[in-house]
């Protein structure tokens, strides 16, 4: 029996900034964001936009009248909590109308927590073949207006169902794990913003990589020239083709330009949209390369790299089954990315600097976003979620 993914959605934000309008702003040259860091946009959340809603939305195409009874576990990874108490999954367990038999978790370690979800679904699946587990990433990234880390902010959900004998990527058990106490990006309890070492961060990911692939190596994995294609995780798409240039020159290997873009590049094209969506980063990337790679990547090994500062590091490797183009939710995706609204700087701005109110009392939010589900407000200290009737 082979345990792995099955299905993949994304959801993002229907509000962009252009970085070339960051850029202006700034005066900044734009090509700094375009060619320096490899961004072409990003995407805002509205203010009746959170991780739940997201969340929610990006599921919401995976779960059906079919398959809902057999989810046995909601795995929700996170770094933008919105309690310290309770689980942002156990909202989602009930928009998505799943079953009171389901255990519900929130898991939290920066940018990785969704690879530890995916590494413990498997597990569960094993154990338990006949259930699937529903993980969902989503986060908000923000750095603060005026910041190197601006033009890597972002934001997005997606939901990975794993099952036994996947139609989309069997996963490998062979892992290589790096984990040490650093101080490259942490969120105090009382800040809504990161704070980030940034050059530091770009080098310690690419420690952990190292370390993560010697470990993969020494767990029995693949060689570099097993692998046809290598997904990271992306705060920004440069710092993907920089991890593989690492990657590479760690295995001795070298390579042309079009055998480096062959690897990687079909993987960054909805992450240059979206930018930093922290926990989901990677799993958005796997989903661009599935969806948009112009081979038919059946029976092709991808590496996978997961990073989340702080820091956590692991290599892992799924193998794609063949036929999964059939499964493919591509036009969906597509179409979302394309009928965002893009904001002027001043716009942008604005609902930046909203603030959710910390008071108690009756709060109600303005309708904005496009989404199935929204944040209606926040009454008694409690969140309000509603759906919107978009489909
Ligand atoms: P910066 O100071 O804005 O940028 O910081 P820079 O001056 O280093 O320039 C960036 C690149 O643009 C450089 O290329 C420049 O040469 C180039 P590089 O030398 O790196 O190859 N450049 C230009 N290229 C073309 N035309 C031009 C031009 N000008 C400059 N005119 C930094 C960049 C990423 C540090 C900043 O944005 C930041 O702090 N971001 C947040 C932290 C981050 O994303 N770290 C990544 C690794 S840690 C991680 O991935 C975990 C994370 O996701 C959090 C989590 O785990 O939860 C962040």
């Amino acid at each position: 029996m082979s345990v792995g993914i099955d299905d993949i959605s994304f959801y993002s934000s229907s509000l962009y900034i252009p970085l070339a309008e960051l850029a202006t702003r700034y005066g900044i040259d734009p090509e700094k964001y375009r060619v320096g860091l490899g961004q072409e946009e990003m995407a805002i959340p509205a203010v009746d936009e959170d991780i739940v809603t997201m969340g929610a939305s990006a599921a919401w195409p995976v779960i059906d009248d079919d398959n809902r009874d057999s989810v046995g576990t909601l795995l929700f990874a996170t770094e933008t909590g919105i309690d310290q108490s309770k689980s942002a999954g156990v909202y989602v367990h009930r928009l998505l109308g799943l079953g009171s038999n389901c255990r519900v978790v929130e898991l939290k370690q920066a940018c990785y927590s969704a690879t530890a979800a995916i590494q413990m679904a498997c597990a569960l699946v094993a154990r338990q073949p006949e259930k699937s587990v529903l993980v969902i990433a989503s986060d908000i990234a923000r750095y603060g207006l005026g910041t190197p880390g601006e033009a890597t902010q972002g934001c997005g959900a997606v939901a990975l169902l794993v099952k036994a004998n996947p139609r989309l990527v069997e996963v490998h058990p062979e892992t290589g794990c790096y984990s040490e106490d650093v101080m490259d990006f942490w969120r105090p309890n009382y800040m809504d913003t990161a704070l980030v070492d940034g050059k530091y961060s770009t080098i310690v990911y690419l420690k952990a990589l190292r370390q993560s692939w010697k470990h993969y190596q020494q767990a029995g994995g693949k060689v570099f020239s097993d692998f046809s294609r290598f997904c990271y995780h992306l705060p920004f798409a440069k710092m993907g083709e920089k991890a593989h240039r690492k990657l590479a020159v760690t295995c001795g290997e070298s390579m042309s330009d079009e055998l480096f873009a062959e690897q990687t590049g079909s993987g960054l094209i909805y992450n240059r949209k979206i930018g930093n969506s922290y926990s989901a980063s990677l799993y958005i990337g796997l989903l661009s390369m599935l969806e948009n790679d112009s081979e038919d990547l059946s029976g092709r090994h991808i590496g996978l790299f997961s990073y989340g500062s702080g820091c956590v590091g692991e290599f892992f490797a799924v193998t794609v089954q063949p036929g999964y183009r059939a499964y493919s939710r591509r036009q969906a995706h597509v179409d979302r990315l394309e009928s965002r609204q893009a904001l002027s700087y001043d716009e942008y701005a604005l609902l930046f600097e909203h603030q959710y109110p910390r008071v108690d009392g009756e709060h109600d939010f303005p309708e904005m976003t496009d989404g199935r589900f929204r944040l209606a407000g926040l009454h008694d200290h409690k969140r309000i979620y509603t759906e919107t009737g978009a489909r």
